[in-house]
């Protein structure tokens, strides 16, 4: 289904991405890991075609859409959808109308601008919002809402595009524990449910293993790993983050269950 064959991306001399390659056969849960600076979300913003590649091929089902312009590549966007850390919704506008944003590069400019929509775009609205337990939300404004609950309305947003794959650039990493684990647990529903590919950067080592089938580690552009997370021991994870003998792996551990410390991401452990 996916195939990322010997993707580069240059920023001046610096390879942000080195020659990346790998496959997913079906629509796998695939997590990315690395430290900052990786190149994670370099990675997907080329998938989504947000950004360029310098060199190589990214083929879904046998075609590539590094090589798509102008409709096409719009066309590749709305079947890749992309979930940000800080959600992205238009704060001031009704949680319904941002869902149905998901759908606004297939409207004409007048229809936008007065807001009308089709009944059955508004009902798939309101039943995505529903799947996803936020349905009595559809009528507020998106700034009122918790972080969990607005990024359950980001991943609407993006089921509205009815995406083969979601895109997720670190999709808790503003979320207390409680939300991240609705969020994640939301996003793998979709995964085993839907049979969409979700392909997410993730901060922490525990929700890489709990919720991702294949996890593919990141250091310098580069993969470093790419296996199960039953492969990815404490010794493989330290040579992930370049950490050496110190390293902490419940600093990088979002449980609820945890103590206090186990809030920290790694980069918070670096930077103690
Ligand atoms: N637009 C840009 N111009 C120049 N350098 C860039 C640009 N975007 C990213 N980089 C560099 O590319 C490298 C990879 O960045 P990227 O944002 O992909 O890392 P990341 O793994 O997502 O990190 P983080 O965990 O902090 O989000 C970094 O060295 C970064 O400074
Ligand atoms: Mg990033």
């Amino acid at each position: 289904m996916l195939e990322v064959k010997a993707v580069t991306r240059m920023f001046g001399r610096k390879a942000a991405v080195d020659d990346v390659s790998f496959a997913v056969d079906g629509p796998a849960f695939v997590g990315i890991i690395g430290r900052s600076g990786a190149g994670k979300s370099t990675f997907l913003r080329m998938m989504n075609r947000l950004l360029d590649a310098t060199s190589g091929e990214i083929r879904v089902d046998g075609r590539d859409v590094l090589g798509l312009t102008g409709a096409a590549a719009r066309a590749w966007q709305s079947h890749c959808a992309m979930i940000f850390q800080q959600f992205n919704l238009v704060p001031r506008m009704d949680v319904a109308s941002n869902v149905l944003h998901g759908i606004l590069n297939r409207r004409s400019t007048l229809q936008t601008m007065f807001n009308l929509w089709p009944r059955a775009d508004i009902l798939k609205a309101l039943d995505i919002l529903d799947r996803l337990g936020i349905a009595e939300q559809a009528s507020k404004r998106a700034e009122a809402l918790s972080g969990g609950q607005q990024q359950r309305v980001a991943i609407a947003r993006a089921l509205m595009q009815d995406p083969r794959i979601i895109l997720a650039d670190e999709p808790i990493a503003s979320l207390d524990p409680m939300n991240a684990q609705v969020v994640m647990d939301t996003l793998k529903r979709i995964n085993v449910e839907d049979g969409r590919m979700v392909i997410a950067n993730l901060h922490t080592l525990d929700t890489a293993r709990r919720y991702c089938d294949r996890v593919i580690g990141m250091r310098d552009g580069r993969i470093v790993f790419d296996g199960t997370p039953d492969q990815l021991s404490t010794g493989v994870a330290r040579e992930i983050y370049g950490a050496d003998d110190s390293f902490n792996e419940a600093a990088t551990s979002t449980s609820i269950t945890g103590d206090a410390k186990a809030d920290r991401t790694y980069a918070d452990l670096m930077l103690s």
